[in-house]
């Protein structure tokens, strides 16, 4: 389960981007805590989801002037632990720079007309990391079928009111949010939500009474993120009107790649239909650089959207099937495979 999810040192290390050799020095200075935990036969040092998520969180609150007030109060120490903390606080100042303070896009959505291009798999994997990043994340399932919530480990979501009931039946929007782990909540989706098209059609300000529902709560989160049906639906159109950012996942393969130009277009419709400007981002999925195929696709997709296309391409790997099985985040799977990699790229992507 994500939320029991340990980090070895070295785990840990990598994902902050500080070299593992500093961590004993991280420890004694009280920047990181860790704990024992038996995994195996073995009885090892690890950080719980929240030791983490307290280091990043310290991370992003730490500016040029705490800086120098530590360097300072350094001075007062002995020689030796001035030394080690002063490697530790230069340390913590470099590690800055790679996380972003606040996400540049607050609000996203992940989006594909077409079905089975990742979207609910991605979407999982990035709150989830985002999450462990320190960020204040609310994931909104808008696809009926409910894989969002399932990728969440939620398994009761019919018993849970969705976001039919908010924009339906006037239910307040903090009353469908639930707690997944710490920092990260979800307003889940059961089958319910399938049948929403025709009442929310009848009501007035349809495609608005999304966004204004999300306002209302949206103080309380550094991130909402959006997982949607493969649909040009009007469900959908209520989260672009909502949205910062537009993530549009892109298998690549010839069909997927096929359906963009389409994808396209209908975004830059609906944002002169609703008068908004957003950032929209193509990233391609289950790339297999053995395959020609995958690489002239990935070519195309470049050569076609320059302006579009993300830096970060997903590798097709077993990992994420692997995850999604297991409910819970990539990095708890493999830590060292691709799929850590390019999810954890793709999050920092996300969040600048
Ligand atoms: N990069 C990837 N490598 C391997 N399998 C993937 C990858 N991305 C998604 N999948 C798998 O593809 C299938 C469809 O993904 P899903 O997220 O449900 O798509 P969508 O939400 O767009 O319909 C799932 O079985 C998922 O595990
Ligand atoms: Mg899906």
């Amino acid at each position: 389960m994500f939320k029991d999810i340990v980090f070895t040192p070295n785990e840990f290390a990598q994902l902050a981007k500080i070299d593992k050799t500093l961590i004993p020095a991280f420890e004694n200075n009280g920047i990181i805590n860790t704990h024992r935990k038996r995994i195996g036969n073995v009885d090892r040092k690890v950080l719980s989801l929240e030791e983490v998520q307290n280091f990043f969180k310290m991370l992003r609150e730490f500016d040029e002037a705490k800086h120098a007030e530590v360097n300072a109060q350094l001075m007062g120490a002995g020689a030796e632990a001035a030394g080690s903390a002063m490697i530790v606080n230069d340390a913590i100042a470099a590690a800055t720079k790679f996380i972003a303070a606040n996400p540049k896009n607050k609000t996203q959505m992940f989006y594909n007309v077409k079905g089975g291009t990742g979207k609910s798999t991605l979407t999982a994997q990035c709150v989830m990391i985002a999450s462990i990043l320190g960020f204040r994340v609310l994931a909104i399932d808008l696809d009926g079928q409910g894989h969002l919530t399932v990728n969440l480990d939620v398994l009761d979501s019919h018993e849970r009111p969705t976001i039919y009931d908010v924009l339906i039946n006037d239910l307040p929007i903090d009353q469908a949010i639930m707690n997944v782990s710490p920092g990260l909540d979800l307003i889940p989706a059961n089958l319910q939500l399938c049948n929403i098209e025709i009442p929310l059609n009848n009501k007035t300000r349809r495609e608005y009474r999304l966004s204004e529902a999300i306002v209302k709560i949206s103080d309380q989160y550094d991130l909402i993120i959006a997982d949607t049906n493969p649909a040009a639906s009007i469900l959908n159109g209520s989260m672009l009107v909502a949205s910062d950012r537009v993530n549009v996942i892109c298998a690549t393969n010839p069909l997927s790649f096929h359906g963009m130009s389409l994808v396209m277009a209908t975004i830059d419709e609906m944002q002169r239909e609703f008068k908004r400007v957003l950032d929209v981002k193509i990233i391609p999925n289950m790339y297999d650089n053995r395959e020609v195929i995958s690489q002239e696709v990935l070519g195309e997709l470049r050569s076609q959207f320059p302006e579009n296309c993300a830096n970060t391409v997903v590798n097709r790997s077993a990992d994420l099937n692997e995850a999604t099985k297991r409910r819970t985040v990539v990095l708890d799977v493999n830590p060292k495979g691709n799929a850590s990699t390019d999810l954890t790229d793709l999050t920092h992507e996300l969040l600048t």
